[in-house]
């Protein structure tokens, strides 16, 4: 005799994602604000033991490269939170090694949660974590498995992450030499964009979040795509008005997908948010990161384009406008990689990351797009003679 009891469970998640200046400022109140006011909870840990109720707990992290640009981040952070005593730093902030480095190995993850150990820090309690992507992945994974998870608050300090990795619902280390190969979903208790961080990067870094910003208007907007086009020039000077727009479009339309998506956790098998991005994982590996994820992925959309324009899907009119904004943004939509790139087996490690069947978006329009699942490996090549013949 067997028995079925069906299970459903609905959790909702709400989280601002928030754009401001100087977030560490004492007058800038976007910070402190995220705190619940304090309710009296008898030594409940998110309070202080003493007083019954008192300051929330809170320990921070910084990414050491963001550090090097601004060096007296550790003391704005406890400024900030002297002025506004909404949270006390109940540990020394802690500074970790930034980029790929923070996931390659256990060591940050487990640095973070000794943190949140010696901070004491329960489930109630906040982890506060400014730095690129990288960090963000690994601290925010160890905050979200200490106590099966600490409210995490996320301050994205790369274009790249204030407009796409900084704002969605995945944490991760490598593993076995595998990318993201260990982490959860987890969604943030917040996030706040300080545009003035971006000022720390080099040039480059901050041109790379244009390529995810083009890629998502193509995919989702067109009405964000001819702004983008229209601000083309301004944006290739990297002009803090038109880039701070294309930062907050990109964000919000990284969320909207998530949240009407159909799939925030990543259940099927179908992602396209990764337009572009199977060839741009393959040059980003074969040139061992010397090509950025941004310049990358910015040849896996040209590339991409092309061959919907082969296959019939895409105007002619709707190519030619991608392949004149890419290079007016400052990218090559070209690389000696793309060259060498064996496209068979480079689709194969994308459908196996995303798991199950392939899915691969292709454009029908600006703003518009289909998905497929199959590739004609001839038509591929045409497009990357194209991009060679035009580009190189
Ligand atoms: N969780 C997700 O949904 C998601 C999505 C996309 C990408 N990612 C991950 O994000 C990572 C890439 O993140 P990224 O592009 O932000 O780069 P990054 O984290 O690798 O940082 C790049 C470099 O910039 C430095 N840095 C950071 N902020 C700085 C600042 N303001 N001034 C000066 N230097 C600064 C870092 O120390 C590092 O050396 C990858 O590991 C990728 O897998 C995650
Ligand atoms: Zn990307």
């Amino acid at each position: 005799m067997t028995r079925t009891i069906h299970q459903t469970i609905a959790v909702r998640y709400d989280f601002p994602v928030i754009f401001t200046r100087d977030a560490l400022a004492p007058q800038n109140s976007a910070l402190a604000g995220l705190f619940p006011p304090c309710t009296p909870a008898p030594g409940g840990c998110g309070t202080s033991p003493q007083q019954g109720c008192g300051p929330h707990r809170l320990a921070a992290v910084l990414d050491d490269g963001l550090l090097a640009s601004f060096p007296d981040l550790g003391a704005r952070i406890e400024g900030y939170f002297r002025h506004n005593p909404v949270a006390s730093l109940t540990a020394p902030v802690l500074a970790v090694p930034g980029g790929e480095r923070a996931k390659a190995d256990l060591s940050v993850f487990q640095s973070v949660l000794d943190l949140i150990f010696e901070a004491r820090l329960c489930r109630q309690s906040y982890l506060l974590v400014i730095g690129g992507g990288a960090v963000l992945d690994a601290a925010g994974f160890a905050a979200a498995t200490a106590h099966r998870g600490v409210r995490l608050i996320r301050m994205p300090s790369t274009a790249l992450a204030q407009n796409d990795a900084g704002v969605g619902v995945k944490n991760a280390v490598n593993f076995f030499g595998r990318k993201n190969f260990l982490g959860c979903f987890a969604p943030p208790f917040a996030v706040l964009n300080d545009f003035a961080l971006l000022d720390g990067l080099e040039e480059r870094e901050r041109r790379a979040g244009l390529a995810e910003a083009v890629k998502i208007a193509l995919i989702k907007d067109a009405v964000f795509f001819d702004r983008l086009f229209a601000d083309r020039h301004a944006l290739k000077r990297l002009e803090h008005g038109p880039l701070e727009h294309s930062i907050e479009r990109c964000a919000e339309l990284h969320l909207e997908h998530i949240a009407t998506g159909g799939d925030p956790f990543e259940f099927g098998s179908s992602r396209p948010l990764d337009f572009g991005h199977w060839s741009a994982h393959a040059m980003e590996e074969a040139t061992n990161g010397a090509l950025g994820h941004g310049e990358a992925v910015a040849i896996g959309v040209a590339l991409d384009s092309v061959y919907s324009h082969l296959t019939g899907l895409l105007p002619a009119d709707d190519l030619a406008h991608i392949l004149e904004i890419l290079p007016d943004l400052g990218f090559t939509p070209w690389h000696a990689a793309l060259e060498t790139l064996d496209a068979p087996t480079a689709i194969e490690s994308f459908r196996e990351h995303l798991g199950g069947r392939l899915f691969l978006s292709l454009l029908t329009g600006i703003g518009a797009r289909v998905e497929v699942s199959s590739i004609d490996f001839a038509k591929m090549q045409e497009a990357v003679a194209i991009l060679r013949e035009r580009f190189a």
